[in-house]
């Protein structure tokens, strides 16, 4: 049977993910973005380019090959205008390489508001969202409000609109929040309303199954990371939708029985954006060497990313969720020059070892304990194939890869596409 293949992320974002879709995207015929919106910014780095991309599927830059926004994903016609208008700058013919659910949720400017109103309201306990209106969008589509792409085409649009903006107002009045940059937020979004219009506006379900079947090969790009899920991740300290593997079957239509391979992508150490748990953060100068050397800065709010070790119990659940079946392991570079590296191999609590992560992770009696390795000086951004990585790295993969029970396919050792190498080329990916 033909299947659809999934890519995401294992740990709290910003993995890596938007650089091995496009390195993978030759693979493929069509690249799907299945949940999450402009709160992702995934990182694409090519012939001189740095590009970033929120909503948009990381395979936008190769000719002859479709992107598809799912049904699942939630999209801010603000920042989609932004981003088909920066592409269209570097000539990318998007008109005919991306199509859109009719199903996809939109992200109004007052749902933005409400983001921060809520956030504001939190006050030291906030969620540190990204505040492009994620949150208040998906509660109103599981709350039955919610606006579509599918809306934009119908006669009574502008009724919708109005209707669900004025109960937004009401909420916003109750917070106190200030209102009056509306009509300016407004005037961008009605003309990124205009450019969807442009596009292939599909019921893309059908779409994608049919090219399934025609044995097409199809890739779902995930957004955010695993421990970011809505059920699975560190709750409350998470983002609003399924980021895991289960998450492409509702967010692309595609039933379960349909699923690949599934591509699991995990940085040689870990990092965080936002508030909210991280057992391995370090909190001295390692923690900072690793946000300088990997330049740990929010690709879509420019916030400096937490840095701690690799985390093998969060991991190794992530691998459990997704069925991950294929590793990438990503930013080897950026430990080349300390001399330990850490992973934590499991956690105590209370007298007790845990190998997965437990239900609090916030609870102060965790303790990661870890195994330490040697590090290696050797910088490895030219490298050519897996026997030239210094022995050291080799031994830190073997180990990952026995820890995880699970292959290491791809190796990552720079953010250009050409500093990708397949750890086993005979690998399905
Ligand atoms: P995504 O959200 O998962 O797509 O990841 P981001 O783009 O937010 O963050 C990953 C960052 O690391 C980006 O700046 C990438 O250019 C960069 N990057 C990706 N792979 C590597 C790598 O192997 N080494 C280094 N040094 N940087 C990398
Ligand atoms: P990519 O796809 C890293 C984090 C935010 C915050 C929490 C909730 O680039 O990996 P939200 O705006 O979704 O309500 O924020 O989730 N977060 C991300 N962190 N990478 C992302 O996406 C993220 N998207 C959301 O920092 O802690
Ligand atoms: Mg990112």
């Amino acid at each position: 049977m033909n299947k659809l293949d999934v890519l995401l992320g294992l740990q709290w974002g910003d993995e890596g993910k938007g650089k091995v879709v496009d390195y993978l995207t030759p693979r493929y015929e069509l690249i799907s973005r299945f949940q999450g919106g402009p709160n992702a910014g995934h990182t694409l780095e090519f012939n001189g380019i740095k590009h970033v991309l929120h909503t948009i599927p990381s395979g936008i830059f190769h000719e002859q090959k479709t992107n598809l926004i799912g049904n699942g994903v939630v999209l801010d016609p603000s920042v989609f205008k932004k981003e088909i208008q920066s592409l269209l700058e570097l000539n990318v013919e998007v008109y005919k390489r991306l199509k859109i659910s009719k199903k996809t949720h939109l992200i109004l400017p007052t749902h933005k508001m409400l983001d921060a109103a809520s956030e504001l309201a939190k006050g030291k306990d906030k969620i540190g969202s990204t505040l492009r209106g994620i949150g208040p969008t998906y509660m109103d589509k599981t709350g039955r409000n919610g606006l579509r792409i599918g809306d934009i085409l119908s006669n009574n649009f502008m009724d919708k609109y109005n209707s669900l903006k004025e109960k937004h107002l009401a909420l916003l009045s109750r917070f106190d929040f200030d209102t009056s940059d509306l009509s300016n937020q407004e005037t961008s979004w009605f003309e990124g309303i205009e450019l969807i219009k442009n596009f292939d506006l599909i019921d893309s379900e059908n779409y994608i199954n049919k090219e399934i079947r025609n044995g097409k090969k199809v890739l779902a790009e995930g957004a955010q990371g695993s421990l970011l899920d809505i059920d699975f991740g560190s709750y409350p300290f998470v983002t609003s939708s399924n980021t895991i593997s289960a998450g492409a079957c509702t967010g692309l239509g595609v039933a379960p029985n349909r699923i690949g391979e599934v591509i699991g992508i995990f940085k040689a150490y870990c990092t965080r954006v936002g508030s909210g748990p991280f057992p391995t953060e370090l909190h001295d100068d390692t923690g900072e060497e690793l946000r300088k050397k990997g330049s740990e800065f929010g690709a879509t709010t420019g916030r400096p990313r937490r840095c701690g070790w690799i985390d093998l119990p969060a991991l190794r659940y992530s691998i459990q969720i997704n069925g991950v079946t294929s590793l990438a392991i990503m930013k080897v570079d950026v430990l080349s020059g300390f001399d330990e590296i850490k992973a934590c191999t499991h956690y105590e609590l209370n007298g007790e070892r845990l190998d997965f992560i437990p239900y609090d992770l916030s609870d102060e009696n965790l303790k990661p304990v870890y195994k330490s390795f040697k590090g290696w000086d050797e910088e490895v951004w030219n490298i050519q194939d897996p026997e030239q990585l210094p022995t050291e790295l080799l031994e830190y993969l073997d180990f990952l890869e026995a820890e995880l029970e699970t292959p290491i396919n791809i190796v990552s050792f720079g953010p250009d596409r050409t500093q990708t190498l397949l750890k086993n080329v005979n690998a399905a990916v």
